[in-house]
């Protein structure tokens, strides 16, 4: 160890509030899974065979982009070398990696999830499944970074799922979209072929999108207020219909 426990205090703190909240959203099963953030070469990470829904933070290791342990007394995930490798090739960062229902029963059939929802375009559109490699081995590294190609979720197949991005938040966010998707498409598909959206519907999305800055609120134009009433003192609908 080269460093003070105070190294990425604030970091480890948050990498366990995330675990907390991917578990009481249901993504989590036991020790399954592994979570990180990135802050220029050092990197706060989960310890191996901890159970993320109830981390704390002295269950966060810092290491630096080498693997090399800078604070914590536990020893990182068995996939530091894909966070690492997540890191080094995307410079993205924060990492997600769980065995999220959905997305794992999914990750055992298909070879990509196809964009039935515009909402996926937000993760970079259909989703690839990466080959099966056992966990914690170049191998898989390999294989999932090379499935981030170009997005900001892969599957991991017969494994689970994993997200990135700028933010801790954000990458937590896309792991939770990525699982809602997979049930959507899960449930459309008992029911039916899914249709998939194509590249047009795709550009028409992102083109509206970035008009209307989508996904964000925003003022009302002086022109959309018809008159002080409709604001500040709504009709009693209810109270007028009952007299
Ligand atoms: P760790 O406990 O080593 O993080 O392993 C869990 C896991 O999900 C491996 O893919």
């Amino acid at each position: 160890m080269t460093d003070s426990s105070s190294a990425l205090r604030h970091e480890r703190v948050t990498v366990a509030d995330a675990c907390r909240r991917l578990g009481a959203a249901g993504l989590l099963i036991g020790t399954a899974g592994n979570v990180s953030v990135r802050v220029g070469r050092r990197v706060a990470i989960t310890a191996t065979g901890a159970v993320l829904a109830t981390l704390s933070a002295s269950q966060v290791t810092v290491v630096d982009l080498d693997g090399e342990v800078v604070a914590g007394t536990l020893r990182p995930t068995s996939e530091l070398d894909l966070h690492l490798g997540v890191y080094r090739r995307y410079g993205t960062g924060a990492v997600v990696h769980t065995h999220a229902p959905m997305a794992t029963a999914l990750s055992c059939v298909l070879d990509e999830l196809p964009c039935v929802h515009y909402q996926l375009l937000t993760l970079g559109g259909s989703v690839r499944v990466a080959p099966y490699a056992t966990f914690g081995t170049p191998e898989l590294a390999e294989s999932v970074i090379g499935a981030l190609e170009g997005r900001s979720a892969a599957l991991m197949a017969n494994h689970g799922a994993l997200t990135h991005a700028t933010t801790l938040d954000q990458a937590v966010e896309h792991a939770l979209l990525l699982e809602w998707a997979c049930g959507v498409y899960h449930h459309a598909a008992a029911h039916g072929t899914p249709r998939v959206l194509d590249e047009q519907q795709q550009l028409a999305v992102i083109e509206a999108a970035l008009a209307r800055n989508y996904g964000t609120t925003r003022p009302l134009d002086p022109d959309d207020v018809r008159g002080p009433e409709h604001v500040a003192h709504p009709r009693p609908a209810v109270q007028e219909e009952s007299r």
